[in-house]
């Protein structure tokens, strides 16, 4: 037991919950199926006629999703949604889960099917 106390005070100082991108991927894969990178960047991209604030996820996040996107309403900068651009994306369940939910709803005006997250995941990391 002694010899693991280092690697307990390392645990206990990391933030509660965090994961890494890959294991979020895997948690929405497990109840989606396997996730597609392109249907991802067509979900990104595609523009909705259902919008309520926002007609598509590029209208705040921009077209690239390595770059800073500004709020349609509040304009307020957003930090890149790729992993490889700001590196906290996709660490923490509980805010990808709220985000999806708000956004989609905003630019669908329903909820995102496990399938759309998991292949807008898979395309977020897939961003280099
Ligand atoms: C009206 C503006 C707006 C639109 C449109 C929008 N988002 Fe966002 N999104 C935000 C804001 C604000 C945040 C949270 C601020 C932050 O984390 O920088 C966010 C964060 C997220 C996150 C959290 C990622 C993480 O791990 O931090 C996901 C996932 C996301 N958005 C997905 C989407 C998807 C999918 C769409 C299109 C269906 C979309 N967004 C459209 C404003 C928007």
């Amino acid at each position: 037991m002694k010899r693991y106390l280092p690697l307990l005070a390392l645990f206990a100082a990391l933030p509660l919950q965090a994961e890494t991108p890959q294991q979020i991927l895997d948690a929405l894969v497990a109840q989606a199926g396997p996730a597609s990178a392109a249907r991802g960047e067509q979900l990104f991209r595609a523009k909705s006629t259902a919008g309520k604030t926002a007609d598509a996820c590029t209208s705040c996040h921009t077209d690239n999703p390595k770059a800073p996107g500004q709020h349609v309403k509040t304009h307020k900068t957003i930090d890149p949604l790729a992993p490889v651009a700001q590196k906290d994306r996709f660490t923490d369940p509980a805010k990808v889960e709220k985000w999806f939910k708000r956004n989609c709803n905003e630019v669908l005006a329903r909820a995102c099917t496990a399938q759309e997250k998991a292949d807008f995941t898979a395309y977020m990391i897939s961003v280099k």
